[in-house]
Parts: structure tokens; C-alpha cells; sequence
């Protein structure tokens, strides 16, 4: 809460106006409303009467009081006033349908107009407020990442990401544990990367390594989205190891010989 002085003309009369912008979370999903109510409260009939509300998107100039200013804001953006009490109002103002463009900042600026002779000759900025808008995509990684082997393969990992908010392939990169390098979809030392948009919500990025060797069991490997207002959510991977030590596969049946040798001497024995 933030308590701005500020003068009026008349007499120089000192006053306090109190500007709360709030919304009922900051978070939002894809396809939803989300509203912020700019309140002001506590002030008397006159101060009522001199205030000018505005509201803001982004910088977007939105309202003037609770009128939307133009048939294209209309469609995107409603807003009502409330007075619970007379000397208490709020006004809500409403994004519709949220997407991943609207994500950033509401404003409410409250002026202060000072009128002579019945005409305003200027407006006072007495309260500024701002509620953050953030878009709760419903991120969704899908990878596929088969056992490897030593030898001269070459192995893929293929991971499907979804983010209902949108997703692009420059929000996405690959990172390597052990050294921290970062890929990009391109070719690397052994290394490739590649990312495909499937639909505006999906993207298909694929990370191929020539060939596999034994430190890429040891390390791990992350797919990295950088999403809207600096979130970022890493999915960490590691590539299973695959044994295929031929003994380990005769093993179980040499134990088997060796009972049936061990049977066939106790049977001796009796
Ligand atoms: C958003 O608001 C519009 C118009 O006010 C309404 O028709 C729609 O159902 C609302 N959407 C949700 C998800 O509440
Ligand atoms: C003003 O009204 C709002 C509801 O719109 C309420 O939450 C708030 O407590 C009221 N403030 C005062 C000072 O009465
Ligand atoms: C929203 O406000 C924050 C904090 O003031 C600022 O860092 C950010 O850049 C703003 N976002 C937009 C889209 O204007
Ligand atoms: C207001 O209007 C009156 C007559 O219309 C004029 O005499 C006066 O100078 C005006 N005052 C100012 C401050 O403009
Ligand atoms: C994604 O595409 C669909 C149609 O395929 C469209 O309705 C929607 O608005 C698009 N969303 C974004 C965030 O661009
Ligand atoms: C991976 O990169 C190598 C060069 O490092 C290139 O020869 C090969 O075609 C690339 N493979 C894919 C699937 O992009």
C-alpha cells in the first residue's frame, strides 16, 4: 500500500489517496479471464468527483474511468466499477481469454484533475499500481530415450514438449551435465540437435549423439524451456546403459549345468 500526498488547489488542503491494485492470484491459465481490481478507498464526495482512473496494459493506454476506448479493446477487455460503500470504489477490469500474448503487467494510474472555471487544466498523477499477469501453461515433457551401448550407434533421444501457453524452438535448448555446454539445434562434436514445431503448443526436439562412448553414461543431459517471464523448467535425462557382456548372458545357463552335474554326483553318492 502506497500513500501518495498530494495538493489540492483549493486551499492547498492536504490529502492522502491509497490506490491498491490486486488481482485473486497473479497466476493465470491459457483460456481463462483473468481480472484486477484497481480500489480506492476513503475518500470524500469532492476527491470522488476530481479522480480520474486509467487503466493499463503493457503500456497500452485501456480506460478512461471504466470506458474501454476503443471496439478492439472491447473485444479483449471488459470492466465494471463497484461501490460497495460510496466512498469505497473499485474497478475491475477483466482480460478475456487469456493467451501468451497478454502475459506482463495491468496498471491502474489514478489522477488528480484540477479544473478552473469549470474546465480541467491539468491532471496530477496521485497513484500508480500494477498487478503482474503470468500465464500458467501446462508444460508437458514426453522423451523417449532407449538403452545405449558402447560402440559406434549412433543414439537419439527424442522429446516431445508441450506448453498450452505456446512453445517455440527458440525457447528450447539441450544442456550436458558434466560440462554445462549448451546446445542449440545444430551440429556439435558428436553431438546434434534438432527442434520442430509441430503445432503452436508442441515441439519435437531431438537430441543424436554419433557415437556413444562410456562418459555418456556418467553424465546427464537436460532439455531446458525458457518460458514467458523468465520461467524456466529443466527436464533432466540420463542415458541407460545397456550390458551386453555376452558371459552375462551364458551365466544362467551354466548355473543350470552345474546343478544338474551337482545332482548327478550326490545321486552318485547315494
Ligand atoms: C470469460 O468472460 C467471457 C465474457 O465475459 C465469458 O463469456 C467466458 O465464459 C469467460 N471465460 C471463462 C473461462 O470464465
Ligand atoms: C473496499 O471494498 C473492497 C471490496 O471491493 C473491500 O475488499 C475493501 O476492504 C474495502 N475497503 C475499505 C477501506 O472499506
Ligand atoms: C512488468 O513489470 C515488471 C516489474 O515492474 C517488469 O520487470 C516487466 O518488464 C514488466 N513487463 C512488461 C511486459 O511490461
Ligand atoms: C474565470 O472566468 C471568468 C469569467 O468567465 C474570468 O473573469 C476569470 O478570469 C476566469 N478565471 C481564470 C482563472 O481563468
Ligand atoms: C494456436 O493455433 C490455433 C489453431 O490451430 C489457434 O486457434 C490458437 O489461437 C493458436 N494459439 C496461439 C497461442 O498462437
Ligand atoms: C549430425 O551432424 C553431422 C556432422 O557433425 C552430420 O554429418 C549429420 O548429418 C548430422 N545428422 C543429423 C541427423 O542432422
Amino acid at each position: 500500500m502506497t500513500l501518495l500526498y498530494f495538493m489540492s488547489m483549493q486551499g492547498l488542503v492536504r490529502s492522502t489517496i491509497t490506490v491498491n491494485v490486486a488481482s485473486q492470484s497473479t497466476w493465470v491459465n491459457y483460456g481463462d479471464n483473468y481480472t484486477a481490481n484497481c480500489n480506492i478507498p476513503g475518500l470524500d464526495a469532492l476527491e470522488i468527483s476530481q479522480l480520474r482512473v486509467e487503466w493499463f496494459h503493457n503500456g497500452q493506454r485501456l480506460t478512461s474511468q471504466c470506458l474501454l476506448l476503443s471496439a478492439e479493446i472491447k473485444q479483449k477487455y471488459s470492466c465494471i466499477t463497484v461501490t460497495p460503500e460510496w466512498n469505497n470504489i473499485s474497478l475491475l477490469l477483466t482480460v478475456k481469454n487469456i493467451q501468451k500474448s497478454d502475459a506482463g503487467n495491468l496498471t491502474c494510474e489514478v489522477y488528480e484533475r484540477f479544473t478552473e472555471n469549470e474546465t480541467v487544466v491539468r491532471n496530477e498523477l496521485v497513484g500508480v499500481k500494477s498487478v503482474p499477469i503470468q500465464i500458467r501453461g501446462n508444460l508437458k515433457f514426453k522423451c523417449t530415450n532407449a538403452c545405449a551401448i558402447v560402440n559406434k550407434k549412433r543414439h537419439m533421444i527424442m522429446c516431445e514438449v508441450y506448453d498450452t501457453g505456446g512453445i517455440s524452438c527458440n525457447t528450447i535448448l539441450w544442456k550436458r551435465g558434466d560440462t554445462g555446454e549448451n546446445y542449440s539445434p545444430g551440429s556439435y562434436n558428436n553431438i546434434n540437435v534438432t527442434c520442430k514445431e509441430v503445432t503452436n503448443s508442441t515441439i519435437e526436439t531431438t537430441l543424436g549423439i554419433q557415437q556413444v562412448t562410456a562418459e555418456y553414461f556418467k553424465t546427464s543431459f537436460s532439455v531446458i524451456y525458457n518460458g514467458p517471464l523468465s520461467r524456466t523448467i529443466e527436464y533432466h535425462l540420463s542415458i541407460p546403459e545397456e550390458y551386453s557382456n555376452p558371459a552375462a548372458a551364458v551365466q544362467p545357463f551354466l548355473a543350470l549345468i552345474y546343478s544338474i552335474i551337482l545332482a548327478a554326483i550326490l545321486l552318485k553318492i547315494q
